[in-house]
């Protein structure tokens, strides 16, 4: 059968209410800020229930043996955030995954061509196989920089079956290129919005995640 891109919008109430504030043009920057790590914690949650290795175990109460299911230490987690507006959903993410590896990814937007390009890439060579990436974007807009993240993590071994991508709003260009070109991938977001403005700025949206976040909005 063919694989299909799956992209779910957990109906979470803390997740509704964390995208409320974060939308919220009057929200100042600090609470801005534990909106997005809020919310990149709830989107871990659930982007993990499929996701996160586990096995079965014998442990010992301090009554009796009993089975249990544990987190597979050995199968390698990555998380992957795209800065600069990734950092706040990793902080949420981090507090799920404490022992993730964190590989930065820094892409900068053309404000005129919206092309955007590397001014950071700290990846490995070569993923171990089987490794468990999540990426980690607020915003999903035209997908010129998803794409360009997924193209260096596949590069690299990465599966994008074993990908997760948790993002706080997602307009269709970009889930219309991430499908085409990678149908196995598997994206969370707390919302999909309709459209984009002239800018590449998602509709409604909730402006420039990177400026809200870290407070260099004029
Ligand atoms: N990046 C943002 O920060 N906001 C958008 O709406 C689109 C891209």
């Amino acid at each position: 059968m063919a694989m299909q891109l799956r992209v779910y919008v957990p109906p979470h109430p803390l997740i509704k209410h964390w995208l409320g504030v974060a939308r919220n043009a009057t929200t100042p920057s600090p609470l801005f800020k534990s909106a997005i790590i809020e919310l990149g914690r709830w989107l871990t949650y659930e982007a993990a229930r499929d996701w996160l290795p586990t096995e079965d175990m014998v442990v010992h109460t301090p009554l009796a043996p009993c089975q249990a299911t544990m987190v597979n230490p050995e199968v390698p987690l990555v998380v992957v955030p795209i800065l600069r507006a990734g950092l706040g959903l990793l902080e949420g993410a981090q507090t799920l995954l404490p022992l993730a590896s964190i590989y930065h990814l820094g892409l900068v937007r053309d404000e005129e061509t919206l092309e955007a390009s590397f001014y950071l890439n700290k990846l490995p060579q070569q993923f171990e196989p089987k490794t468990r990436v999540l990426i980690t974007d607020p915003m999903l807009a035209t997908g010129g920089t998803m794409m360009m993240a997924m193209s260096e993590l596949s590069k690299r071994g990465v599966d994008p079956a074993l990908t997760r991508i948790i993002s706080v709003v997602a307009a269709p260009p970009a889930l219309q290129k991430l499908g085409t070109q990678y149908p196995s991938l598997t994206i969370y977001t707390a919302m999909i919005d309709e459209e984009l403005n002239s800018q590449g700025y998602i509709l409604p949206g909730l402006g420039d995640a990177g400026d809200r976040l870290f407070g260099t909005e004029n």
